[in-house]
């Protein structure tokens, strides 16, 4: 099988691989760098268990080939925070975002992209943000708290800044 050399940047550090073009980003992620935070929850592109930021975007990983992820910047659950949890991973811890986790890193991730692009959202906007992130557990009221306990604290940080 033919095989791509391709160069991503993931969570800050530089790697170089050979793939097969169908290879796809979040195999990619899990199998040939072995992080696993990044989930697959569906075979149909709909659950956003897989959500990583690519050039500071929320993309879904399941649903583009790794080669397209070549000379660009990736961002996984793993590189959120290098020192502790970042804000919206407190968030999700101090207001039940979760119960069995699994759709956790990709809820994170989006909630994240989210409060990069607004820190100051409101309710309906993170509903429709986190749309393509679903919860099997119906844990979406805690998630919601979890996106504004996180909001507050990064708008505070900002502000001591
Ligand atoms: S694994 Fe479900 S949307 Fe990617
Ligand atoms: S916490 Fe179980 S799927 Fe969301």
């Amino acid at each position: 099988m033919e095989r791509v050399a391709i160069q991503v940047r993931v969570n800050g550090v530089e790697h170089r691989h050979e793939v097969e073009p169908r290879t796809l980003l979040v195999h990619y992620l899990r199998e040939t760098l072995g992080l696993t935070g990044t989930h697959v929850g569906c075979d149909t592109s709909q659950c956003g268990a897989c959500t990583v930021l690519l050039d500071g975007k929320a993309v879904k990983s399941c649903t583009l080939f790794a080669v397209q992820a070549d000379g660009r910047e990736v961002l996984t659950v793993e590189g959120l925070s290098q020192d502790g949890l970042h804000p919206v991973q407190e968030g999700f811890r101090e207001k039940h975002g979760l119960q069995c986790g699994f759709c956790t890193p990709g809820m994170v991730m989006a909630a994240y992209a989210l409060l990069q692009e607004n820190p100051n959202p409101t309710e309906e906007e993170v509903r429709h943000y986190l749309e393509g992130n679903l919860c099997r557990c119906t844990g979406y009221q805690g998630i919601v708290e979890a996106v504004f306990w996180a909001a507050e604290r990064m708008r505070a940080a900002q502000a001591a800044d």
